[in-house]
This record gives C-alpha cells, sequence and structure tokens, in this order.
C-alpha cells in the first residue's frame, strides 16, 4: 500500500495452523469460512467508525493536526521541571507506560538530565497505595514536578483522589504558582475535572469523546507524555495511520492482520482456548502486555451480546515475557490444559548487541556461548519455545516488530485495537463499553459517601454482614 513506507510489522502464525507437526491446527479451508462474517464485520465497522462509535481511528488524522501543539507545550515544559508524574487508571495510564518502556531508555529515570536530553523523570500512579502514593510524593520536590491528571471522566474515585492529594501539597509547597504545575487530560465538556482546571487555570488538553480508556493512547492522553519524555510521536502516529488504513481497506483474512488475529482468535476460542497468553520476547514491552490485557479483558468479556442475551463471553488474557517466563509459566503452557492460545511478540533488530565473551578456560557445556550475542540467544530460545509448543500440541503465533520503534509501536497498538473490534463484532458483543466495571465504581462512590448513592451505600452493607472468616491468633 502507498502508506507502507519502511517494512511493516509480520505476523507468522505457522504454529497455529495444520502440519505434519501439529494435526490439532487449523486448515485454510477453517480461516476462509470465516470470510463472510469477516466481510460483514469490515463493514459494519466501518458504518461504527462514521457513526463516531470507534473514534480510536477516525480520530487518528485530527491527532496529527494537534501533534504540533502537544510537542510545542511538551518542548515548553520539559526542561521546567525534573519530574513528570501521570495520575490516572485502567486506560488512563497503562497506555502511557506502555509506549514509555517499549521506546525509551530501560533505565530513563535513572539516567543524568542530559542523558535523557533534559527531559523529566517520568513516572504513573495508577494506584492509591497509601504507602506507594506517600513514598513517591515525600521523594519528589513538588516545586520541581509536573503532574498531568488523566481522567475521561473525571469522576473516578482513586485518579480524583490523587489529584486532591498532590493538589494540596503543590499549594502548600508553591503557594500561587501551584496551578503552574498541574495539566488535565479530560473530556471537553464533562466531568468534575473539567469546572475546576478551568476554575484554577491549569494546563489543559482534550480526550475526544468518543473514545475510551483502553484505545485512548493516540490522543493526548499517551502523546503529551510520550512527547514530553522524547518520544517521536509523529512517528508513532505515522505507523498508527498506515496500519489504520491497511486494515480499513485489505480486503481478506489473509491480507488483512486484524482479520486474520481475530479469526484465529475466535476459531481458538471456538475449540476451547480461553486463555490468550502474550508473550513478548523484549522486556521494553512488558507492559505492552499489560495494555493488551486490559484491552482483551475489559473489552471482550461481557455478560450480554448486542440483543440484550446472556452470554458470559470473552477469552482471559494473560501477560508473559520471554524469556522469563520460560522459567515460570511454560511448563504449564506446554504440559497443562490445552485452554491457551499464545502470541509471541519478536523484535527483529534491538537497538543493542550485547556479545558474549570467548573463554576457552571454561567448560565445554559453556563454551558455545562464547562468541554469540545476547540477541542470539534470545532468538533461539523464542524459536526453540516455539518448537517445543509445537511437538505439545499447541498453537501459537508471532508478531514480528522489524525495530522497537515508534513506527512500529504505532502499528502495534492499531492492529491490536482493530482485532479486538473484530473479535466483538464475531463474539456479537460491545467491545467498547464496560458495564461490569461501572458497578465497582458505584459501589465505591457509596462506601465512600457520594451524595445520591445511600440506598446503594445500605445494600452493600446489608450484604456484608454475613461473613465467613478464619483469624489466626498466633
Ligand atoms: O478503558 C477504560 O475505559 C477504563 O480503563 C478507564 O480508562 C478507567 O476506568 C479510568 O477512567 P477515567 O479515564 O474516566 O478516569
Amino acid at each position: 500500500m502507498e502508506n507502507q513506507k519502511k517494512p511493516g510489522i509480520r505476523m507468522d502464525y505457522t504454529g497455529m495452523m495444520s502440519g505434519s507437526q501439529n494435526p490439532k491446527g487449523f486448515k485454510k479451508e477453517e480461516l476462509l469460512g470465516l470470510q463472510n462474517a469477516m466481510d460483514q464485520a469490515q463493514a459494519t465497522l466501518a458504518n461504527r467508525r462514521e457513526n463516531g462509535e470507534i473514534d480510536f481511528s477516525k480520530l487518528l488524522v485530527s491527532m496529527k493536526t494537534q501533534l504540533s501543539e502537544i510537542i510545542e507545550y511538551a518542548d515548553s515544559v520539559a526542561p521546567k521541571f525534573e519530574n513528570f508524574v501521570v495520575l490516572g487508571i485502567g486506560g488512563s495510564a497503562l497506555g502511557p507506560l506502555a509506549i514509555h518502556q517499549a521506546l525509551n531508555h530501560y533505565y530513563y529515570n535513572d539516567l543524568a538530565p542530559e542523558q535523557r536530553g533534559h527531559r523529566p523523570r517520568f513516572y504513573v500512579l495508577d494506584n492509591i497505595d497509601p504507602v506507594r502514593v506517600h513514598e513517591l510524593l515525600q521523594m519528589l520536590d513538588p516545586s520541581k514536578t509536573l503532574f498531568n491528571v488523566i481522567s475521561k471522566s473525571g469522576n473516578t474515585s482513586e485518579t480524583m483522589a490523587q489529584f486532591l492529594i498532590v493538589r494540596d501539597n503543590l499549594q502548600q509547597v508553591c503557594g500561587d504558582n501551584y496551578a503552574e504545575h498541574i495539566v488535565i487530560t479530560t473530556d471537553k465538556e464533562k466531568g468534575n475535572l473539567l469546572p475546576i482546571a478551568l476554575k484554577e487555570g491549569y494546563q489543559r488538553f482534550v480526550i475526544p469523546a468518543g473514545i475510551g480508556g483502553r484505545f485512548s493512547e493516540l490522543t493526548p492522553v499517551g502523546l503529551l507524555a510520550a512527547a514530553i519524555c522524547g518520544i517521536d510521536i509523529n512517528q508513532l502516529l505515522e505507523g498508527a495511520l498506515g496500519m489504520d488504513q491497511w486494515i480499513r481497506e485489505a480486503k481478506g483474512v489473509f491480507s488483512n492482520p486484524a482479520q486474520l488475529r481475530a479469526a484465529l482468535a475466535h476459531l481458538s476460542w471456538q475449540k476451547g482456548k480461553n486463555i490468550s497468553v502474550f508473550m513478548p520476547y523484549a522486556d521494553g514491552l512488558k507492559t505492552m502486555a499489560d495494555w493488551y490485557a486490559q484491552l482483551w479483558a475489559e473489552s471482550l468479556g461481557k455478560g450480554y451480546d448486542r440483543q440484550g442475551r446472556a452470554v458470559h463471553i470473552g477469552q482471559t488474557p494473560v501477560k508473559a515475557l520471554g524469556v522469563t517466563d520460560q522459567h515460570s509459566q511454560v511448563q504449564l503452557y506446554a504440559e497443562g490444559p490445552d485452554d491457551k492460545v499464545i502470541t509471541f511478540v519478536a523484535v527483529e533488530k534491538f537497538k543493542e548487541t550485547q556479545g558474549i565473551p570467548i573463554d576457552l578456560e571454561l567448560p565445554e557445556d559453556i563454551q558455545f556461548l562464547g562468541g554469540r550475542t545476547l540477541e542470539e540467544l534470545l532468538f533461539a530460545e523464542q524459536k526453540a519455545t516455539e518448537y517445543a509448543l509445537t511437538l505439545a500440541g499447541r498453537q501459537h503465533q508471532k508478531i514480528i516488530l522489524p525495530t522497537l520503534d515508534a513506527y512500529h509501536i504505532g502499528q502495534l497498538l492499531l492492529l491490536l485495537e482493530w482485532e479486538t473490534a473484530y473479535m466483538g463484532e464475531l463474539l456479537n458483543i460491545n467491545a467498547f463499553d464496560q458495564p461490569g466495571v461501572e458497578e465497582g465504581k458505584n459501589g465505591t462512590y457509596a462506601l465512600m459517601g457520594r451524595k445520591g448513592y445511600e440506598q446503594k451505600k445500605q445494600d452493600i452493607e446489608e450484604y456484608g454482614k454475613i461473613r465467613h472468616t478464619l483469624s489466626l491468633d498466633i
């Protein structure tokens, strides 16, 4: 396709297909059998996109026009602050974290300022563990810190609580200038964060209306944090736009990577593979596995189909890391229940090569490593794991990134988002809502005394009266 300026990411799905060593694999015809459903899904998704239901794709173009504003702001604040802290949770935290870990120096925060291009250290507070929050705030000097409060709804208790603590802290330390240390990313019109920001004069970025948290990485949610920490967000968007166009235009399950991955996921789910393992062989992609886990779980784990019938459907995502988890989880994948489908993510060319020294004095059984590289060892281990799983009759596939750079990460995000959207269509569920999360949010409001939730509070207290417990008095 015209937009494909560099070699793009590739997929190798041999391990999913039937072959001499893999008789249980799928036949080509089985994938082709889903083609009508895929054509239908492609048309439906195109409509949903037009109607503003799947803005993660539609808004990429308008995001491109906002990049200069984001970069200008990022470049203006980056030299002024030693620390940049994201306050957010779920989709408002995992994307920024994943991109940072994939694209910045692995020990970015430990580098000297000049090695970081005089950009701030980066932290994400995506929980409300009092120890973690307290210790971070104790460690950072608020007067040298910029806080980015990210909340689409502007109502999330965890993020709002963090915000109130940070704001109070800043007011005490920075006095009248405290607002210069807060930038918010939220909805254009809704939520409780917005009026406070307008009243107190915080810098503000908008999360477009039709985008849910887990699909929002390529909006100011992720782009601002990335730009502040020196990531090339132009390239990130460039890669995403190319993949987006390809997926929207490519016809046929063997040409369209999102259709292909969704078809493989659907066939495997139909055959009882209730677990989807995402296993990158690159430490930089470890948090990408967290982001994928949220995307897959929250989008596809649903109680009711589009007609309101109870279905209780979904495939459980599991995050793993190669090679580390070869020594903890692969035993289960190879010999435990055959209920998993595994996606390896491989990087073809790492930005660094690390040679292994030769020492001829060493025992022969270690000498074979000398003169090779860690890259070679990693590739060998990944390939050997594939082989072992194939011998064990387990299905697996691979996404291959030519390099771990912004362009290919942009492609990967869009591939996984579109795959999820396609899977939602095949399962006949709404992949873009999260009703199961809302009940917990409402319960929290009730227990914490929010007005209007009095009845819920009573219900929860009633439910909690009878407990089954065990106490150890040792
Ligand atoms: O994907 C989602 O929609 C959720 O994970 C939300 O991002 C998360 O609940 C935080 O919500 P908000 O951004 O409204 O604070």
